[in-house]
């Protein structure tokens, strides 16, 4: 059996399995957030743009922020890439594989990567030097969350959501494990308490 829920407000606690969430950004104020970022996007009049979600974590960002741009009157082709700098755990393993490679020829065109988080940039640097080595025009980047961490890269984002504090956080794409990709906010996994083990009442 499963139990519906809510859209949570920012502040409010969720137990999911065993867990607690903290929920830092509500869907609403994603929603507007990603409406500005698309105006942004748009401004800096790109030119055949080839937006490159890089997967997973972006997924839902990535289809947001596309519908978005269609709102704003941009048009852009999509290719995904797969990337993976964490295992199953919480903390960055320092080496970035290309899972799965976009099939577009990118030479001379603009490209925005989308991520899900601008951690050690790591990840994103490593996504920005194939793109470059391969010819594109220009390299811009959007990331949903920006860690104010220092960076283990040279590499800032063109667009961003909102900073974010060195917290794990979940939901709207971005998961633990595998698990709250589809939490439709953004939540900081807080520490266990007693009721580890219990499923959201
Ligand atoms: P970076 O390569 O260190 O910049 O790490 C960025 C990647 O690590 C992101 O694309 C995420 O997939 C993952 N990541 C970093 N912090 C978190 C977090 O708090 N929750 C979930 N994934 C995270
Ligand atoms: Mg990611």
């Amino acid at each position: 059996m499963t139990t519906p829920h809510a859209s949570p407000a920012r502040g409010e606690i969720v137990r999911l399995d065993g867990e607690r969430i903290r929920v830092i950004h509500d869907e609403r104020t994603i929603a507007e957030r990603v409406l500005e970022l698309a105006r942004a996007v748009a401004a800096s009049e790109p030119v055949n743009l080839l937006v490159v979600p890089v997967l997973k974590g972006s997924f839902i960002f990535a289809a947001d922020l596309l519908r978005a741009f269609y709102r704003v009157g941009l048009l852009t082709e999509v290719d995904f890439m797969i990337l993976a700098s964490y295992g199953a755990g919480t903390t960055s393993s320092g080496t970035v594989n290309v899972l799965r490679d976009i099939e577009t020829d990118v030479a001379g065109r603009d490209v925005l990567l989308v991520e899900d988080i601008l951690e050690t940039g790591r990840t994103l640097a490593a996504a920005r030097d194939l793109l470059r080595e391969r010819g594109a025009r220009r390299v811009m980047t959007a990331v949903l969350l920006d860690k104010q961490v220092e960076r283990a890269a040279d590499v800032a984002a063109d667009f961003a959501g909102f900073t974010c504090p060195d917290v794990f956080v979940v939901g709207y794409g971005m998961d633990k494990a595998h698990a709250y990709r589809e939490l439709p906010f953004i939540g900081e996994v807080l520490p266990n308490d007693d009721d580890s083990g219990r499923t959201e009442s």
